[in-house]
């Protein structure tokens, strides 16, 4: 396995024609996004995808996001309505996924869009996977690039510890800027709906649309292949310890994620500490939720208490992510999300 270190803004082209060489072949490369590290894939191909899934250890063959180098590659593959025109416009490239009507020309394979008429596209601002794209001149499917269900990686270390063996390699930019996944917005409706928050909020989308739109009722709607029994959350983006939200006193034998200038009752008695930003800001929350969750996770602690964010901007997004990392677990909760 390869690890090429790259200049996020200035991408060293030898490393890239080794990567986009190993694309092309039908191998998986790790590859850094504005947002998170994804597990890439020639989207064109249903071997390479298959083993995007195989690797991740997903057992149902959910949709994938297909990366493309800009708009216009976009719409060879998706049908545009006004809505979607004007995102686009507005968002592209940054951590904005669409959900579209699929073209009966695309070259996207049934596998990476789970045979749905619908086909998932998303123009990333980081420079080396639009280079990728352009170079292999396909889209590149791109999960998450960590095991099925566990934390996302947003550093090439975490995607090495994950998903190693299975790469030809991974392009190391250094850490995620964005550090959480796209919002995914569906444009299939009148009202546009949010089927996954993410790294952009939904008050810039609906600041475009001029109008409020539809959030998706079920929690995890975006990441689940079946039916879902109404309130359920799905356990993902898991560490190993147990989480508990809204923590605003430590309890014995916690890890404490914190936000904001003052931290909960008995902070100097946890296991850890880590303040997502000292601040109160959301994004820089955002870039390093992921990153936090792993570290105190390494301490070896029961528990992760976490304290109150608001639902605001990307802190829907934080707290989306942060009530699937407290979901129940066991037996009877469907692990077998990206
Ligand atoms: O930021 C991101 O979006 C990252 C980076 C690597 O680009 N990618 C990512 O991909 O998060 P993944 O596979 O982990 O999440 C893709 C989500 C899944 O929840 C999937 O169900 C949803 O997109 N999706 C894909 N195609 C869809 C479709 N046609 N309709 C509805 N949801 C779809
Ligand atoms: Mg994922």
């Amino acid at each position: 396995m390869r690890r090429w270190k790259i200049d996020p803004k200035n991408p060293d082209g030898a490393c890239l024609n080794e990567a986009a060489e190993a694309l092309s072949t039908g191998q998986l490369v790790g590859v850094p996004t504005e947002t998170v590290y994804g597990l890439a894939a020639d989207a064109t191909s249903p071997e390479a995808c298959a083993k995007i899934f195989q690797a991740k250890g997903r057992p149902h063959f959910n949709p994938l996001i297909s990366h493309v180098e800009s708009a216009e590659a976009a719409r060879r593959h998706a049908v545009f309505n006004a809505d979607a025109d004007a995102l686009a416009q507005a968002f592209w490239p940054g951590p904005m996924t669409l959900v579209l009507p699929k073209r009966a020309e695309s070259a996207i394979c049934d596998l990476a869009t789970a045979g749905l008429a619908t086909v998932a596209l998303r123009v990333p601002a980081a420079r080396a996977m639009q280079m990728l794209a352009r170079q292999t001149g396909r889209p590149l499917a791109a999960p998450s690039a960590n095991r099925s269900g566990r934390i996302s990686a947003t550093t090439a270390q975490d995607v090495i510890d994950d998903l190693g063996p299975w790469l030809a390699g991974v392009l190391d930019a250094g850490p995620c800027p964005v550090g959480i996944e796209s919002t995914i917005v569906s444009c299939l409706e009148d009202t546009p709906c949010i089927l996954r928050p993410g790294g952009l909020s939904r008050e810039a989308i609906e600041n475009v649309l001029g109008r409020a739109c539809a959030v998706s009722a079920t929690p995890g709607a975006a990441e689940q292949a079946g039916p879902m029994a109404p309130g359920m959350l799905r356990s993902h983006y898991a560490p190993e310890a147990a989480v508990r939200l809204n923590a605003t006193e430590v309890q014995g034998g916690e890890a404490v994620l914190a936000f904001g200038p003052v931290p909960p009752a008995g902070a100097d008695r946890a296991i850890a500490f880590v303040n997502l930003s000292p601040d109160g800001d959301l994004v820089e929350a955002a870039a390093r939720l992921f990153c936090a969750l792993r570290e105190l996770d390494a301490t070896g602690a029961d528990r992760i208490c976490v304290q109150p964010i608001p639902e605001t901007g990307l802190g829907e997004a934080i707290n989306d992510r942060l009530r699937r990392a407290a979901a129940p677990r066991g037996p009877s909760v469907d692990r077998s999300l990206d």
